[in-house]
């Protein structure tokens, strides 16, 4: 088999078979196909698309690259959940224990936070001695301990999804609904789980910015699961404003806290427990949506899902107690207000602009490896649809670093829109596939 060939035929629109996908997924990650040949197939592909069975054999054969986990031997039905990414989406902190103190199993694998969008591994890092690296065995055990694990994966899970990421990067062949849904699906096959839930967020601060986007990838990801035998759901949900109030590591574990013991904003307590009746749905916890949003709902209610999570924090080495008194996660030696420039009633919030203010406080990374200031980020107070008068204050800026400050507020400068009257409220579940 010749990778020209392979390229040659992908450059017509052809489709290509498992063989020819499985010689260039092994070669590539052994390093015998160039990156200039892997480069330019992904270019071909960009441009000519895959099919359902070419885009689910590409995933399929992306996570057999490397370790996959398995979770034969944990008993109950393994769920698992993935975001495509936003900007204070703290769901899983939420979402996660509610589920696992309903009796199913949680096991998750969560990436870091890059550009202006933050990673569950980055928030639970902000709590006092947690740990998010561990081996498989002890992943598995925690599972089976605490009912809910959440670590960081491997870098042996699905190493091609690594290697074929950065060249993607530097070739413009990101934007790709058939690469991301392999790249997603091949670290959620990887991992193990039986049923997936996908939040795959729709708007300015996500990777898909219009809906019609996220529901095309949204279909791809739930095809990719039924092909590979896993159950798999997509929740499509809306991304235009920051998830809450919270954007930043420590700041999000707090008003997670605060949502799992029923003091939480609307939007992300609504977006939590959605979430989680459909987790429940997918894993058979109770035979219609009605049932398992109760379910969710109790375990919010009771306190048992709090509960999961401190149980879950203490068994990945943490201090526990930081949850009942959240003073003692980090926090930032400065806050500064951000003012309202005019009045009227805010429109809309930008989610990607909050993002980048908060990266630039020191809460993100730019670029892979950077280190972060996990108390750093913002707080807004007011949502769209509230009324503002100009000098009110609409943020608070949280940091260690004052010489920062000032690109940050640059950044917020447009992320505001005021009108005279209220927007019209965009619902945050915007569509359902594959229940
Ligand atoms: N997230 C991923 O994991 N992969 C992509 O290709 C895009 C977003």
């Amino acid at each position: 088999m010749r990778m020209t060939d392979i390229i040659e035929k992908k450059k017509k629109g052809l489709a290509l078979t498992w063989e020819e996908i499985g010689f260039f997924v092994g070669g590539f990650t052994a390093g015998e196909i160039p990156d200039c040949q892997a480069a330019a197939l992904l270019m071909a592909i960009c441009l000519r698309g895959m099919d359902g069975r070419e885009t689910a054999d590409l995933t399929t054969a992306m996570a057999a690259s490397g370790d996959t986990i398995d979770l034969s031997g944990i008993p109950g039905v393994k769920v698992d959940k993935h975001s495509t990414g936003g900007v204070g989406d703290k769901t899983s902190l939420v979402v996660c224990p509610i589920v696992a103190s309903c009796g199913m199993p949680v096991a998750k694998m969560s990436g870091r936070g890059l550009g202006h969008t933050g990673g569950t591994a980055d928030k639970l890092e902000s709590i006092p001695g947690l740990k998010t690296t561990f081996s498989p065995e002890d992943f598995l055990e925690i599972v089976r301990m605490a009912g809910y694990a959440n670590i960081t994966q491997s870098s042996n899970i699905a190493p091609a999804d690594k290697k074929l990421y950065a060249l993607r990067d530097v070739t413009a062949t990101v934007d790709s609904i058939p690469l991301i849904a392999a790249s997603v699906m091949s670290k959620k096959l990887a991992t193990g789980a039986d049923t997936i839930l996908l939040d795959v967020k729709a708007g300015s601060g996500a990777f898909m910015k219009t809906e019609e986007d996220a529901i095309a990838l949204a279909r791809t990801m739930v095809d990719i699961g039924d092909r590979a035998g896993r159950r798999v759901a997509a929740l499509v949900t809306n991304m235009d404003s920051p998830l809450g109030g919270a954007v930043g590591n420590a700041l999000e574990v707090i008003e997670a806290v605060e949502t799992l013991r029923g003091r939480g904003p609307d939007d992300l307590t609504e977006i939590c427990l959605e979430l989680a009746a459909y987790m429940l749905l997918l894993g058979g916890a109770g035979s219609d949506i009605e049932t398992c949003r109760g379910l969710a709902s109790d375990a919010l209610t009771s306190g048992r899902a709090f509960e999961k999570l401190c149980c879950t924090v203490q068994a990945q080495g943490g201090d526990a107690s930081a949850l009942a008194d959240t003073a003692k996660l980090p926090a930032a030696p400065l806050t500064v207000p951000f003012y309202a420039q005019t009045g009227g009633f805010l429109t809309r919030i930008d989610a990607e602009a909050c993002g980048r203010a908060a990266l630039l406080l020191g809460a993100g990374r730019e670029c892979a490896g950077d280190r972060i200031d996990h108390a750093a980020g913002l707080v807004l107070h007011v949502k769209p649809g509230g009324f503002v008068t100009a000098g009110s204050v609409l943020v608070t800026l949280h940091t260690s670093d004052k010489t920062r400050l000032p690109a940050a507020q640059e950044a917020l400068q447009s992320a505001f829109s005021f009108g005279e009257t209220p927007p019209v409220r965009r619902e945050i579940i915007l569509s359902v596939i594959g229940v």
